[in-house]
C-alpha cells in the first residue's frame, strides 16, 4: 500500500534520505535523487538565523523542483521563532516542514533546541502545534527513542505529536545520551508503529547500511519506510539497490568504476553550479575518497584531486581514473 504524508504519494514503502548537517545540501541531494530516494529533507536550519536572515540559514532554504517531494527542516528552542520561522520557511515553498527533535548536539540539544524538547513533552506539543498551524503545508517530526535510559518516551511523543496534527514521525532508534555510539534499537519503533491508536507513518532510522538489513528490518520491525543517513554519504547507490532488492529480489551489483567517476564528475558540476567555482570545488574534496571506498591504491589519486583547483585539471584526473581502474576491473 503507498504511504501518504498529506496529498504526498511515497509509493510503497518509501527510502527517505536522512537530513544531514554540511551533507545533506543540493549537490549531494543531487546525486540521491538519481539513485532513486524517494523523499528528501534539508539540512537542519535554525528558525533564529532564519527570522534573523542570516546568510547560512537562508541558503539551506534553497530547493529545486527536480528534489520533490522534499521537506524543510527546522529546530529551535522558542516556540513563537519556530512559528515565524514556520512561516519563512513555507514560502521557500517545499512540500513539507519537518521539526527536529532529535539534534544531540551541545550548542543545539543544550540551549533548549532539538533533542532536549523531549525532555520537556508540554512544551514540544505546543510548539508543534504552534507550527502546524503557522503552515498550510504537511509538518512531520524527527525524533529520537528519548533523552536517556530512563526516558524512553518516543511511545507518548508519538500519540501527542500525532493529536496535535503532525503527519508522518521518523525515529531515530538511538537516545540523546547515547549521540551515535552503540547500535541503534528498533523495538520501541515497532512498538510505536503497532501502537493502535497511531494512524500516521512511521519511519525507521539508525544503521541501515545495507540491502539485507534494510529487507530484514523492513520485515522485523513493520515500518512504513526507512530513512537513511551515513550509509548514503558516498554511497548514494545503496537507495538503487534497495529498491531493485524490494522490486525484483535480486541484488544489483555495486558501482562500476565508471559509475563512481561519473558520480563525482556530476557531484561536482552540482557543486560548483550552486555554491560557486572555488567553494565549490573546494567542498567537493572531502567527497572524492569516500565514492572509492574499497577501491585499492586509490590514495595516489585521492591526493591529486584533494589538491586541484582547477575544474579541468580535475576531470583530467577523473580521466586518467577511469582508464587505470577499467583496465583493471576488465
Ligand atoms: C553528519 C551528520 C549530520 C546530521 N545532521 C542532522 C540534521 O541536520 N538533522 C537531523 O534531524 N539529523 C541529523 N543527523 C542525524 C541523521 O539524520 C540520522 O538520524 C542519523 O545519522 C542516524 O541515521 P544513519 O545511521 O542512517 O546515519 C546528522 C547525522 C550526521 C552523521
Amino acid at each position: 500500500m503507498a504511504v501518504k504524508i498529506g496529498n504526498i504519494d511515497l509509493g510503497e514503502f518509501p527510502l527517505l534520505l536522512a537530513p544531514m548537517e554540511d551533507v545533506s545540501d543540493p549537490p549531494f541531494r543531487f546525486v540521491c535523487k538519481q539513485n532513486g530516494v524517494d523523499m528528501m529533507y534539508t539540512e537542519f536550519i535554525s528558525s533564529e538565523g532564519l527570522i534573523r536572515d542570516a546568510a547560512k540559514s537562508r541558503q539551506k532554504l534553497d530547493i529545486f523542483e527536480y528534489e520533490r517531494p522534499i521537506g524543510i527542516q527546522i529546530f529551535g528552542s522558542d516556540i513563537n521563532t519556530m512559528r515565524e520561522a514556520t512561516e519563512i520557511a513555507s514560502q521557500a515553498g517545499p512540500d513539507l516542514i519537518d521539526i527536529n527533535y532529535g539534534c544531540p548536539v551541545k550548542n543545539v540539544a543544550c540551549r533548549g533546541a532539538g533533542a532536549s524538547l523531549l525532555q520537556d513533552i508540554d512544551k514540544m506539543t505546543a510548539m508543534t502545534k504552534a507550527v502546524v498551524d503557522a503552515t498550510h503545508l504537511p509538518v512531520t517530526v524527527k525524533t529520537r527513542l528519548g533523552w536517556d535510559d530512563n526516558t524512553k518516551n518516543v511511545y507518548e511523543v508519538a500519540e501527542r505529536l500525532q493529536d496535535v496534527g503532525i503527519q508522518a514521525l521518523s525515529i531515530h532508534g538511538r537516545t540523546r545520551a547515547q549521540l551515535y555510539k552503540g547500535q541503534a534499537d528498533w523495538h520501541l519503533i515497532r512498538e510505536v508503529k503497532q501502537n493502535p491508536r497511531i494512524r500516521i507513518p512511521i519511519f525507521g532510522n539508525g544503521d541501515v547500511d545495507s540491502v539485507e538489513k534494510a529487507a530484514a528490518w523492513r520485515m522485523e520491525y513493520e515500518v512504513d519506510g526507512i530513512m537513511i543517513g551515513r550509509a548514503s554519504i558516498g554511497y548514494p547507490w545503496i537507495f538503487r539497490e534497495i529498491k531493485h532488492f524490494f522490486h525484483t529480489g535480486e541484488y544489483l551489483p555495486g558501482p562500476t568504476i565508471a559509475e563512481r567517476v561519473a558520480i563525482c564528475r556530476t557531484h561536482l558540476k552540482q557543486s560548483v553550479e550552486w555554491k560557486g567555482e572555488k567553494t565549490g570545488i573546494f567542498e567537493m574534496r572531502r567527497h572524492y575518497a569516500n565514492y572509492f571506498k574499497g577501491i585499492p591504491h586509490f590514495k595516489e589519486y585521492r591526493m591529486k584531486l584533494v589538491s586541484l583547483a582547477d575544474i579541468a585539471d580535475i576531470h583530467a584526473v577523473l580521466d586518467e581514473i577511469s582508464e587505470q581502474f577499467e583496465l583493471e576491473e576488465a
